[in-house]
């Protein structure tokens, strides 16, 4: 592939003590032209301060992310591998690879990269309103800076971006790891996925690929955590988990007393059943949603997460229903809607910072075991 090639070609040819200015090359993906930069390990040395401690804003698998200040005066995040290991190794040519194959409004971009001795760092776009996790368990919670309109507007940038990558990239990307971290927020508040160091391309005609999982528990599509089979609808589990989380403030995994853990379509299901949509709602927003939009993202959501792949919905179909509801939503406007603050004393959950953000590479036998019983029962009553 010729940014797999590319990558390692300038892997080759860089060195430390690279004096040169950054290189500019144009790429010229699904007919679109763009540009990237070679960076010299001096200028994001400089940039970041030597990755000082006090610019790091993100620490992940693949290592930890800073912050700095081009030459030009241009805000950048430098994402730093860890250590290098070939697993490690690959991870970043994979996201290289594929941030080099998209370009979209609500995919992180990429400035550029640097390889070369023991250093792999990636250079993106910076993002000053964080991620997505800090605002609804972490730092930034109590500030409620999400509002249903905000919320509702990060739904569907997600959706669209990762309706782009499942339709439009060529060949198709499977991103493996939709969660609230790797949603980051522009200035704006605009959403751009982020993090493709699982990504999967699928050659045309392959409709799933089984894999090693990789991924974070809580969001794994039951299929794909138990036997590794990977498709497109993995992400749209994923992306309903996300959904549920947007909506409710709830973490997608809770630990309930006695130490048995609570998934977040658990935790929603008896509301739904009951049609109590606003007893789902995060309680931060005091009430302050469309009662409507509310309740279809909530229906949304639970096709999303539903057991069996084949009944999900595509990404495309999700973009198309979160549009309606906010076109709705657009509409009744002013009227107000009938729903009263929601009683804040009513949920007991404890919204501490996520420290449980795991990437998971394991087989969910334990979490899953209940769900798959269900879906293995459903599959035998359907083919008799
Ligand atoms: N461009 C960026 N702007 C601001 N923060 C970022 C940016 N990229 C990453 N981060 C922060 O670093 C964290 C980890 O980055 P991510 O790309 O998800 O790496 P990992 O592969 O290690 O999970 C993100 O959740 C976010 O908080
Ligand atoms: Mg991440």
């Amino acid at each position: 592939m010729a940014w797999i090639n590319c990558y390692f070609c300038c892997n080759i040819n860089d060195s430390d003590d690279e004096k040169e200015e950054p290189k500019t090359s144009s790429v010229n993906s699904i007919n679109r032209d763009y540009s990237w930069e070679r960076y010299s390990l001096k200028e994001l040395v400089h940039a970041t301060n030597n990755f000082h401690e006090d610019n790091k804003i993100g620490e992940g698998g693949f290592g930890s992310v800073y912050w700095g200040r081009t030459s030009k005066g241009v805000e950048i995040a430098v994402k730093r591998l860890k250590t290098m290991t070939a697993k490690a190794e690959m991870e970043f040519a994979v996201e290289v690879e594929i941030l080099g194959r998209v370009r979209h409004k609500n995919l992180l971009g990429l400035r550029g990269f640097h390889a070369g001795g023991d250093e792999r760092l990636i250079v993106f776009d910076y993002m000053p309103n964080h991620n997505l996790i800090t605002h609804l368990h972490g730092q930034l919670a109590a500030d409620c800076l999400l509002d249903w309109s905000r919320r509702m507007n990060i739904a569907i940038g997600s959706a669209e971006g990762l309706a782009y990558l499942h339709h439009e990239a060529n060949p198709h990307i499977i991103h493996r790891d939709i969660k609230a971290s790797n949603v980051l927020l522009d200035i704006d508040f605009k959403p751009k996925v982020a993090d493709f160091g699982f990504a999967k391309l699928i050659p045309d005609g392959i409709t799933h690929l089984t894999t090693r999982v990789k991924g974070t528990l809580g969001y794994l599509a039951p299929e794909y955590a138990m036997w590794g089979k990977v498709s497109e609808s993995c992400d749209v589990y994923s992306f309903g988990i996300l959904l549920l989380e947007i909506i409710s403030g709830k973490k997608p995994l809770e630990k309930l007393p006695g130490g048995v853990k609570r998934d977040i379509v658990q935790w929603v299901t008896p509301y739904v059943q009951k049609g109590v949509f606003n007893h789902i709602a995060d309680p931060r927003l005091k009430g302050k949603f469309e009662l409507d939009q509310l309740k279809s993202t909530i229906l949304l959501a639970m096709k999303c997460t539903d057991n069996s792949a084949e009944n999900r919905p595509s990404m495309l179909e999700v973009v198309d229903w979160l549009k309606k509801g906010s076109n709705t939503a657009r509409v009744k406007k002013g009227v107000g809607n009938n729903v009263k603050d929601m009683d804040e004393d009513g949920d007991d959950e404890d919204e501490e910072t996520d420290k449980t953000d795991t990437d998971y590479e394991g087989y969910g036998m334990e979490l899953y075991g209940a769900r798959m019983t269900r879906v293995t029962s459903q599959r035998k009553s359907s083919s008799s």
